[in-house]
């Protein structure tokens, strides 16, 4: 039996598109499927100033093909030297649409993150009186800190404090891997959302390291024991409106992922809707994946829905998608679900 269903046009809320032949490659995986996406920061050198987001923004669209429509939002990478005045003029000038927070050495490219949080504290306040929200990448760096419990103790220990400290602050939990992002954004009503992404609603722990390690599944923050999965996946279905998607599509060659120190990051773009119709079915919620998808996002941004609408189709032949895009930085793997996936955007 076909079964379709056509959603409004969705967004990415947490995207890595690089830069040169990476973002030649990479973005139209995105741009076929995606209306907006919210375009992570963490390039070497990062997106630090209003002047280096509107530069990265040209080259963005310079690489968009001919006949794709594809809006990105930009966001700055904040510094302990980030300039409030900056922050705002660029924020005025519809230029940016978030700042984000990356403790130092938490990921990717985040060597020049927040180390002293009171040093940032009067770029945050400014945010707070112009209504700027402020993307967080959730985990600690203490090396005391157990890899999979620098979530929990980011919320406790960072998040609780920088949103108490800084009322009327709308923050974005990136990429929430536990039920403690879980549970946090729900005692939370106000000014919090929290974004989940495909590959988390997907795999566990497990599928990173039993029968060998996989290192197409590692990515930051790790994905965390089978029970945090569920959790996420109620959270993403619930249709609750604080709950959006980001996929953290984050593309690295492969030579850089299947490597003795490899790379953080699973490349999603390019079957993340498939996936999540499959997973939404499978919760018996598909009804809930517009507002997941397509709705919740653009409410929390104060940005409108799209118009247009995009159609996934589940057909009795599993989907075939491809194993890599290449580009000419060298291959990308495309995260495999590990099981056969019926739904296809058509
Ligand atoms: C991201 C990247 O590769 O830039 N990696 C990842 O594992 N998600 C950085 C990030 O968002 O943490
Ligand atoms: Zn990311």
């Amino acid at each position: 039996m076909t079964q379709s269903l056509t959603i409004a046009r969705p967004d990415d809320w947490h995207l890595h598109l690089r830069d040169g032949a990476m973002l030649q490659a990479v973005l139209p995986e995105t741009a076929r499927h995606f209306g907006r996406a919210i375009i992570m920061p963490n390039l070497v050198p990062p997106v630090v100033t209003g002047a280096q987001a509107t530069a990265y923004r040209e080259r963005i669209l310079s690489a968009l093909p001919k006949g794709m429509q594809f809006d990105p939002l930009m966001v700055l990478y904040l510094t302990e030297q980030t300039d409030p005045d900056d922050v705002a003029a660029a924020h005025a000038s519809g230029l940016v649409k978030a700042v984000k927070l990356y403790p130092a050495g938490a990921t990717t490219n985040s060597a020049s993150g927040v180390q002293d949080f009171d040093k940032v504290r009067p770029t945050l306040e400014k945010m707070a009186e112009i209504g700027l929200p402020l993307c967080v990448h959730g985990e600690v760096t203490d090396s005391d800190i157990d890899i999979f419990d620098r979530e929990a103790v980011f919320i406790d220990r960072v998040l609780d404090p920088i949103r108490r400290t800084t009322p009327g602050l709308k923050v974005v939990m990136e990429h929430i891997t536990t039920s403690n992002g879980v549970e946090y954004v729900k005692a939370n009503a106000k000014d919090l959302g929290a974004t989940i992404t495909t590959h988390h609603l997907i795999i566990n722990r497990n599928h990173i390291l039993v029968g060998g390690i996989k290192p197409h599944y590692y990515c930051l923050p790790v994905a965390k024991r089978e029970s945090h999965r569920l959790a996420l996946r109620a959270a993403a279905t619930s249709g609750d409106a604080r709950f959006f998607l980001g996929t953290d599509s984050a593309p690295h060659t492969d030579p850089n992922k299947e490597s003795g120190c490899g790379c953080a990051g699973c490349f999603t773009a390019t079957n993340t809707m498939a996936l999540l119709a499959h997973v939404f079915d499978e919760e018996n919620a598909l009804e809930k994946l517009e507002g997941f998808a397509s709705q919740n996002g653009p409410a929390f941004y104060g940005l409108p829905v799209n118009s247009e609408t995009l159609t996934l189709r589940k057909s009795e032949t599993a989907t075939v998608f491809p194993e890599k895009i290449s580009s000419d930085d060298g291959p990308v793997t495309v995260f495999d679900p590990g099981f056969p996936v019926f739904w296809n955007v058509t």
